[in-house]
């Protein structure tokens, strides 16, 4: 089942070099990217991109390599002039790795990777390019082998649908180049005990069987389902949240239309109200819960997923919970936000009529 499930898992990375699969939360699987391709000391950039790259940001300093952080708005992704610039300005190669939040969460902004390593490409710049894939895997398009991303991080939790407690390195040939001379101490996260896992289906220590059951399940849906239509079906979702809240009136996080998030939108609230208790109320009405504003956000927006398991009757009832808890907790709003979303999901012409 093992090998099976990490044989799938290589088609939904885009890849066709190895994944690794450990038993922990995507944390687990930043840390992992990082101790496996580094030494004690080397530096590293962030993009600040939001929550995310922030807590990652975090770790690595806490791991004590020297983290440089480009400040954003979080209002858009990782910028590739500023990529461009920083490594041009690195003539000596002391930047050793990117690490870039692909899709974050927290915000509902994707970053645009092919670009990014366009520009490393194009400035001959030899860092490794590391990629939080968290919660676009599996749900937004994403191509390990052809962005030439050397490590792809992503978890169980999100996009392949599952429970917490899986979460991935997928390495390119590079990233295992580094490996052999990386000096960080590893043991639990180390590749090498578990890149024989691909071959003899073992691993170095107890995996999360169950997990690994589930996984086995979501993997084959999202293969029968086929990852173009999902990659449709989660853009197409997109577009129908951010048309309801457009014509809700309401402003979305993200500025840059070529990198809305299509698992999650994040929403302001009016100035002078509480998206806690605007996500409260709805959660006491109508047990829909909505994500919190994370970080400097917290309160100021509330977030819409619409990822995995997911179809346009279950978004019609998210939409119309937050419709309703807008009305029931005053919050000013234009009515209609879900009328605009079923025209996108159903547009008239399209509706077929019911037999009889
Ligand atoms: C983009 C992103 N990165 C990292 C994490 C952290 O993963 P975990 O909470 O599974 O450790 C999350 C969690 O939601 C996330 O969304």
């Amino acid at each position: 089942m093992a090998m099976e499930v990490l044989e799938a898992l290589r088609s939904i990375f885009q890849t066709n070099s190895c994944v690794v699969m450990y038993p922990s939360s995507g944390t687990g699987a930043w840390e992992a990217a990082l101790v496996n391709t580094l030494s004690p000391g080397d530096r590293v950039l962030v993009f600040e991109t939001g929550h995310f790259s922030q807590l990652w940001a975090q770790l690595a300093q806490k791991m004590g390599f020297q983290v440089k952080c480009l400040p954003g708005s979080w209002r858009a992704g990782a910028v590739p002039g500023e990529l461009e610039s920083q490594l041009n300005s690195d003539k000596g190669h002391d930047i050793k790795a990117v690490l870039v939040v692909h899709n974050e969460t927290s915000t509902g902004v994707a970053s645009r990777i092919a670009e990014l390593r366009r520009v490393m490409n194009r400035v001959g710049h030899p860092a490794l390019l590391i990629v939080d894939a968290i919660s676009s895997l599996g749900s937004m398009d994403y191509r390990h082998d052809e962005w030439e991303v050397d490590v792809t991080i992503a978890a169980s939790q999100k996009g392949l649908m599952n429970p917490p407690g899986l979460s991935f390195n997928a390495v390119s040939r590079k990233a295992l180049l580094a490996n052999k001379t990386a000096k960080m101490p590893r043991s639990y996260w180390d590749w090498q005990g578990m890149l024989k896992s691909g071959d003899t289906g073992f691993f170095p220590y107890t995996p999360a069987t169950n997990l690994i059951y589930g996984l086995q399940e979501a993997l084959q849906m999202m293969l029968e389902e086929g990852l173009a239509n999902i990659f449709r079906r989660h853009e197409r979702h997109a577009k129908a949240v951010r048309e309801a809240a457009w014509e809700w009136g309401l402003e979305i996080v993200c500025r840059v239309p070529q990198e809305y998030s299509s698992t999650v939108t994040a929403v302001f609230i009016p100035n002078g109200h509480d998206a806690d208790h605007l996500r409260a109320t709805i959660l006491d009405h109508f047990d829909l819960s909505l994500g919190a504003g994370l970080g400097k956000l917290a309160g100021k927006v509330f977030r819409i997923g619409y990822l995995g398991y997911f179809n346009d009757l279950m978004l019609m009832g998210t939409l119309s919970g937050i419709e309703m808890g807008m009305r029931l907790a005053r919050v000013p709003h234009k009515e209609g936000g879900i009328m605009a979303a079923l025209r996108l999901l159903a547009p008239a012409g399209e509706i077929i009529a019911a037999p009889g």
